[in-house]
């Protein structure tokens, strides 16, 4: 059956998995499957083979290269023609050799990889620990190979299916046993997890391009299913065992559509991960009365009380995420913000106090700007917060507190994923200090909490925009003169649609505060201009609605991003509305900024731009 195989709103994959099981030597094959899955980012890498009864490991920090020159080196110190391997984007633990995956039980019986998050890890591993078992990692992945362990009587599919159904979260696995030479056994529950099947040989991978090079005969393992791959057989069970007839499906991806998860940039692949990567940054953070939980960030009880101002400092993208936290913290905590370009924070001599929270917000972690201010902070005896998306960054080094957002690597130059997850992020801390401070109480958060869990199917709806925004883009592709207009909280969403069009489309836009135009910039208002309007923010839209038929009177063609409740009067001030779910507790301004990335995206793409590597433009700014 010839399927083109799309995975739409894929998952927000953080690690690599590739499993093996044929007549060719497991070394090569799971090497080169991981090579595949290189361009996602990682830090560290390692795989486990069987042999005769025995297996042989190799974990290490860095490349794949690296792994192969131990590995490969002809020797034929890793024989065995079944096994798996890993790479890991760290999210529980830092980027150590230790925390490399595989993970063994005690005896070394058992060699399991993972992808995803195990949520309730913590308990588990005190309940294995109390049975006496030792760990060697602090990951929440070596809690599922002991929890195997405790079941070696069973077989090992049963044992894998007990695992999926005792941990919470996502996960995505691939166990080898000793005492079960030729069986790779994997399980899915929440993480993606495919098969290849080969002529003789089977592939176990947590996306396509580990195997395509190989075989495009494919199937999809379900949720919460596992699978035992052998050399000339899959088997496919849900977790009570009973057998799940497999759908097989050919691959029309080359290997580069592949890479994209069948998406035609990682930009867009990236824009249509959001919904999962706020999921993600969520998940195991909200209790199961509404609380928000910041357990293990630093950010205790006492230092959220003791904190008298808050300092925001972050460059781009990030600073526009610091400018929308802002109204959280000061809405919901009741705490008074500064929010700074990193860039210039140090050079206004701010006043800081022991009591000062400055928080550092940087996807990458390593830019320049935002380490320096965050350095000058400490040096002033201020407590430091880190929001980042790589674990054990420079700016999570550095900072007392670390909050971690989980979009998984972010390829596209221009942020997307990392920014929403940001933003989720930043809103649930604000949720966090007012029931901390005793300000709000978690009824009075339910609210917002609940808006903050529904954000991932918002997403998804404003993500259906895109053939709007495609057409929008095909009717304005000659425009030079774009202006973002919002106020409260929609202007720094405002900004960020401004930046995006800057950055993916060379085109000169710019962001303002809508009540701001009258001083001044409306004299660039004329026909021709493109004005679009963030008004999300119900308790103003009057006067918006009034600032945009200022920008209408004076030729300027206005488009409205306006929850779907106001449609009819924003029409009344707009040539075009474009209706977004209803604004529920800030969370409006983060849905509007979504269509802003795909009309940039498509003007970019119309203009045959390559919107993954803008000219100009570095993932990493390492210099101030
Ligand atoms: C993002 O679209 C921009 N390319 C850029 O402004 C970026 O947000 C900025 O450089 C900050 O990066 P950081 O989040 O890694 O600190």
């Amino acid at each position: 059956m010839r399927v083109l195989f799309r995975v739409r709103g894929s998952n927000a994959i953080m690690c690599g998995i590739v499993g093996y099981v044929g007549p060719r030597p497991a070394r090569e094959l799971l090497l080169g499957g991981l090579a595949r899955l290189e361009y996602r980012g990682y830090d560290s890498a390692g795989l486990a083979i069987g042999q005769n009864g025995a297996l042989r490991s190799v974990r290490q920090v860095g490349k794949i290269a690296d792994l192969a020159a131990v590995v490969d080196d002809g020797s034929e110190s890793f024989p065995g023609s079944y096994g798996v391997g890993h790479t890991r984007w760290a999210t529980h633990g830092a980027p150590t050799t230790p925390n490399a995956h595989p993970h063994f039980d005690c005896t070394g019986e058992v060699a399991i990889v993972h992808n995803g998050i195990i949520e309730n890890w913590v308990e588990l591993k005190a309940w294995l620990e109390g049975r006496g078992h030792g760990f060697a990692s602090d990951t929440d992945t070596e809690v599922a190979a002991h929890l195997i362990e405790e079941m070696s009587t069973l077989p090992l599919a049963q044992a894998v299916a007990e695992v999926l159904s005792r941990c919470e979260g996502a996960l995505a696995l691939a166990v080898i046993r000793r005492s079960d030479p030729g069986l790779v056994v994997g399980g899915r529950k929440g993480s993606p997890l495919v098969i290849g099947r080969g002529s003789g040989e089977n592939f176990l991978a947590s996306d396509i391009p580990a195997f395509i090079a190989h075989t495009r005969r494919m199937m999809v393992v379900p949720e919460d299913r596992v699978v035992e791959v052998r050399s000339d057989s899959v088997r496919i069970t849900d977790l009570s065992g009973v057998e799940q007839e497999p759908e097989e499906q050919d691959v029309e991806w080359d290997m580069e559509a592949a890479e994209k998860g069948g998406y035609p940039t990682f930009m867009l692949k990236e824009i249509y991960e959001q919904p999962q990567a706020v999921a993600e940054t969520l998940l195991g953070r909200i209790g199961p009365t509404g609380e928000p939980m910041l357990d293990g960030t630093g950010l205790n009880a006492e230092v959220a009380k003791d904190v008298d101002k808050v300092f925001v400092v972050a460059c781009g993208t990030s600073y526009h995420a610091g400018m929308m936290a802002k109204y959280a913290l000061e809405r919901w905590a009741k705490i008074p913000v500064e929010v700074d370009l990193s860039s210039e924070f140090r050079y206004r001599d701010p006043v800081l106090n022991p009591r000062s929270l400055v928080i550092g917000i940087s996807q990458s972690g390593e830019t320049a700007d935002t380490l320096g201010a965050v350095r000058y902070a400490r040096g002033q005896g201020a407590k430091v917060a880190a929001v980042t998306n790589v674990v054990g960054s420079s700016l999570a080094r550095e900072a007392h507190i670390v909050l971690q957002t989980r979009a998984g690597p972010e390829i596209g130059v221009a942020a997307s994923k990392t920014f929403i997850a940001q933003m989720a992020l930043l809103q649930l801390l604000g949720l966090h200090m007012a029931i901390e401070r005793g300000v709000m109480t978690t009824a009075q958060a339910s609210g917002p909490v609940n808006a903050l869990r529904s954000l991932p199917d918002r997403l998804e709806e404003v993500l259906e925009l895109s053939d709007e925004m495609l057409e929008l883009a095909n009717r304005w592709r000659d425009v030079r003169d774009f202006f973002f207009l919002g106020r409260s909280v929609d202007y720094p969403a405002a900004l960020e649609g401004a930046l995006k069009l800057k950055e993916l489309a060379y085109v000169r836009a710019e962001g303002y505060a809508a009540g701001e135009m009258k001083h001044g910039p409306i004299a660039l208002i004329e026909p021709g201009v493109v004005v679009f309007g963030v008004a999300t923010d119900r308790r103003l839209r009057s006067k918006m609605f009034s600032n945009l038929s200022e920008m209408k009177a004076r030729g300027g063609t206005v488009v409205t991003l306006v929850g779907e409740e106001d449609v009819g009067e924003a029409a009344v001030t707009s040539d075009l509305v474009i209706p977004l779910p209803e604004d529920a507790a800030l969370i409006g301004a983060v849905l509007a900024v979504v269509p802003l990335q795909l009309f940039s995206y498509h003007l970019a793409t119309i203009k045959g731009l390559n919107v993954d590597q803008p000219r100009n433009l570095a993932k990493t700014v390492t210099v101030e």
